[in-house]
């Protein structure tokens, strides 16, 4: 520590404590407070912060962390406007006044660290224009992948690479819940009530099951990966509502796990961005099949690296703490250092939007199930149909019976999603067939 000083003192700058402006007292604003309080063993720089003000909704909650009262305050507005605040911490979630409050912080010439995915997914070109016009710095750590560090490494470490593809499990909620339905063989409602009786999954669970989550998360590794923004409409998402566990065990007689992915990919530089979230069948030997519970798992393939896989704790409020802190510390080392020239590797200066490939145009494997009457021929009209479009079939089992009806479970070659839908356009109009119950895309 005093070496450090002696040596901030010989480069000239002036050694004063960074304050923080701490906007949200909840999860993850409590672990990042513990976090800092108890700086013993870890990082020397981490005594040089001092928490000025703490905003909360209500001053009556009890806290579990001991702040003096003067720290705490309703009035947020008062936080981003304090001139004594070098660095304001957003956790406290959603859009507004999560937005507004960035804004304000970022034009009064604060630094700002985020773990508001949702705020950032929709609103980062305009907060990053505004950051890079102020000269300060937007911090995004804690945003995907709870504790993970991935963003840093995909603006740092990796930066190097021509990324081709990011794959991610980003949600725990929907993760927990595909690996109780597989591990249990249990009903996704079931699964989903139990998860909300003990805290896994919020009283409203409609962001994680519905993959909006998961498309947040995978729009800011994507726009990191891949140097260009990212239009949150533009990400095809699919949500796990629709896996059954009849899906789950088919899924396994064939070799693969039910996992919802994140994924962004792209086959040259100039080739359009595919970017979508939905349930995927993932073989059973996939580095990925085997990240279970509320796990995350991020692996990014790249040129000339090959492979590298990111995974952890994906939320709770240690694992998001440490990346909050980390931030809050590159952020220190700035101030402490007082550089004058922004840093291009901890800026977001992409100004271009990516272009994004039509789901018709993405090439895939697909599972389909089909309920058809138990008649003759009802195999070879499925595979007439298919080929008409030039759908390859992998495997084709008939094995078990809805009742009167039989049950067809289809897996392709790779195949253009535009012929595959055509061809079940055509299959749909088949007398022999009930329903199609499941259609998921395979990795
Ligand atoms: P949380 O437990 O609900 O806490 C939110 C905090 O913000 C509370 O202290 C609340 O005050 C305060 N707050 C909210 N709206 C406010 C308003 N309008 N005015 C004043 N105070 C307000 O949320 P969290 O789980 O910590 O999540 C915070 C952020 O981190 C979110 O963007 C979330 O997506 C992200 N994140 C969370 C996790 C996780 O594991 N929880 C992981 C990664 C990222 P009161 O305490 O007075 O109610
Ligand atoms: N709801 C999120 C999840 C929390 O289940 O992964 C972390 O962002």
């Amino acid at each position: 520590m005093l070496y450090l000083q002696l040596l901030l003192l010989k480069l000239g700058a002036k050694f004063v404590g960074v304050k923080l402006g701490i906007l949200g007292l909840g999860t993850v604003g409590t672990g990042t407070v513990q976090l800092l309080q108890d700086w013993a063993g870890r990082h020397p720089l981490l005594q040089e912060i001092e928490i000025h003000r703490v905003g909360v909704r209500s001053l009556d909650k009890p806290r579990a962390v001991e702040l003096s009262t003067e720290v705490l305050t309703t009035d947020l507005e008062a936080i981003v406007n304090d001139p004594a605040v070098d660095i304001v911490v957003e956790v406290m979630g959603g859009l507004e006044p999560a937005r507004s409050l960035i804004l304000k912080a970022l034009s009064n010439g604060k630094h700002v660290v985020t773990a508001n995915k949702a705020a950032i997914a929709r609103f980062g070109a305009e907060i990053f224009t505004t950051a890079n016009e102020a000269g300060v710095y937007v911090m995004i750590e804690a945003s995907v992948g709870g504790g993970i560090p991935v963003i840093q490494p995909l603006k740092q470490s990796l930066s190097v690479n021509r990324i081709h593809t990011i794959t991610g499990i980003v949600n725990g909620t929907t993760n927990y819940i595909l690996t109780r339905m597989q591990t249990e063989g249990s009903n996704f409602s079931d699964v989903l009530a139990d998860a909300q009786r003990l805290g896994y999954a919020e009283a409203d669970p409609t962001a994680d099951v519905e993959g909006l989550d998961a498309a947040d998360k995978i729009a800011i590794l994507a726009s990191l990966g891949f140097g260009g923004r990212i239009n949150l409409q533009d990400v095809y998402t699919e949500g796990i509502r629709q896996v059954s566990k009849t899906d789950i065990a088919y899924a396994e007689k064939l070799g693969f796990v039910i996992k919802l992915l994140a994924i962004a990919k792209r086959n040259t530089p100039s080739s359009p961005l595919s970017i979508r979230v939905h349930p995927t069948l993932v073989p059973q030997a996939h580095p990925l099949a085997s990240i279970n519970g509320v796990y995350n798992a991020i692996l990014v393939e790249g040129e000339p690296i090959g492979q590298v896989m990111f995974f952890g704790p994906g939320a709770g409020a240690g694992a998001t703490a440490s990346a909050v802190t980390s931030d809050i510390l590159n952020l220190v080392a700035v101030l402490k250092t007082n550089t004058a020239v922004a840093n291009p590797l901890l800026a977001c200066g992409h100004q271009e939007y990516c272009q994004i490939a039509p789901m018709a145009e993405l090439t895939t494997r697909f599972y389909a199930r089909f309920l058809t009457n138990d008649q003759p021929g009802v195999i070879g009209k499925l595979g007439t149909c298919f080929g008409n479009y030039g759908v390859s079939l992998e495997s084709i089992v008939q094995t078990g019976f809805q009742g009167e009806l039989a049950e067809i479970v289809v897996v392709t070659h790779d195949v253009r999603e535009g012929n595959f839908r055509q061809a079940l356009a055509e299959i749909r109009n088949l007398s022999a067939i009930e329903s199609i119950p499941s259609l998921l895309r395979v990795l």
